[in-house]
This record gives structure tokens, C-alpha cells and sequence, in this order.
């Protein structure tokens, strides 16, 4: 699990905690507003905030891991949604997503080294009419293939 160096938003990370200190039961909402802050949840800070409700770090860590919504990963300046609903998928999103995170040299879920880019696999963005569709940060791309899923990157870099 990484830890973050995040000493500049430390000051606000604790009144966020001691806003809640001693409650286990405010655990989700600490968590939301602490990712909002910091971007993402390392070690550091959920062993802060373990501390600050009183929970083991491994309380934390098993509700971090739970939501999908929570990461412990930093991410990429650029959020890339790739659907793999069914109207995507049938379409060949899945050779969509695999070229990206090729050319990309990463994983599906992690950022490229350059800190641009998290790649992620959806289900469904609400634009089946596009399929196969993608999203960059909030902008819908639609009617991709891998070359033109790729190209739409590079005006990105
Ligand atoms: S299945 Fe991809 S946008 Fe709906």
C-alpha cells in the first residue's frame, strides 16, 4: 500500500478526522471527504483516520477495499473510462482496452508512469448509441476503434 507525501494537506486532513474523532460510525464519510481532499486513500492516511475513530487500520483498510469507489492508488491526471457494457462490448471494446493499456504500458485500474493517465474498465456510460464509447475524465468519445481510441489519448498528452 502506497503512503502518500502529503504533508501540505495534512492541517486540513486532521480537521476532517477530529470533526468526527472517536466515531467508527462516521468511517465511510471521513473516507469520502479525506479521498476529496488527498486525491486517493495510502496507508498514511487511513492509519490516521484509524486513529482518529478509534478502528484498527485493518477496519479501514477491509471498507477501503470493499467500495470501488475508494482507491489507495494515486491517480492519473486524465480518468479514462473505457465501457465494457454490452453494447460496448460487442462492438470490440475489449480490443479497445487492451490496446490502450498496451500502448500505455499499464494496467487496467492503474496510471501510467507519467502520472497522465488511469485507465479504467466501466460497465455501461449511459451512451450505448456510441458504442463502443469511452470517457476522458467527463468528455464521451463514441464509434471508437483502437486506433482512433488511441489517437484521442495522444491529443491528450
Ligand atoms: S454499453 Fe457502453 S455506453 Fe452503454
Amino acid at each position: 500500500m502506497e503512503t502518500c507525501q502529503c504533508e501540505a494537506k495534512w492541517e486540513e486532513l486532521e480537521k476532517i478526522i477530529d470533526a468526527h474523532r472517536g466515531q467508527p460510525s462516521a468511517l465511510i464519510e471521513v473516507l469520502h471527504q479525506s479521498q476529496e481532499l488527498v486525491g486517493y486513500l495510502p496507508r498514511n492516511v487511513q492509519a490516521a483516520i484509524a486513529d482518529g475513530l478509534g478502528l484498527s487500520l485493518s477496519q479501514v483498510y477491509s471498507v477501503v477495499s470493499f467500495y470501488n469507489y475508494f482507491t489507495t492508488k494515486p491517480k492519473g491526471k486524465y480518468q479514462v473510462s473505457v465501457c465494457m457494457g454490452t453494447a460496448c462490448f460487442v462492438r470490440g471494446a475489449p480490443a479497445i482496452l487492451e490496446r490502450l493499456v498496451k500502448e500505455l504500458g499499464t494496467k487496467v485500474g492503474d496510471t501510467t508512469a507519467d502520472g497522465k493517465f488511469t485507465i479504467n474498465q466501466v460497465r455501461c456510460l449511459g451512451c450505448c448509441s456510441l458504442a463502443p464509447a469511452m470517457t476522458v475524465n467527463q468528455k464521451a468519445h463514441g464509434r471508437l476503434t483502437p486506433d482512433t481510441a488511441l489517437k484521442i489519448l495522444k491529443e491528450y498528452q
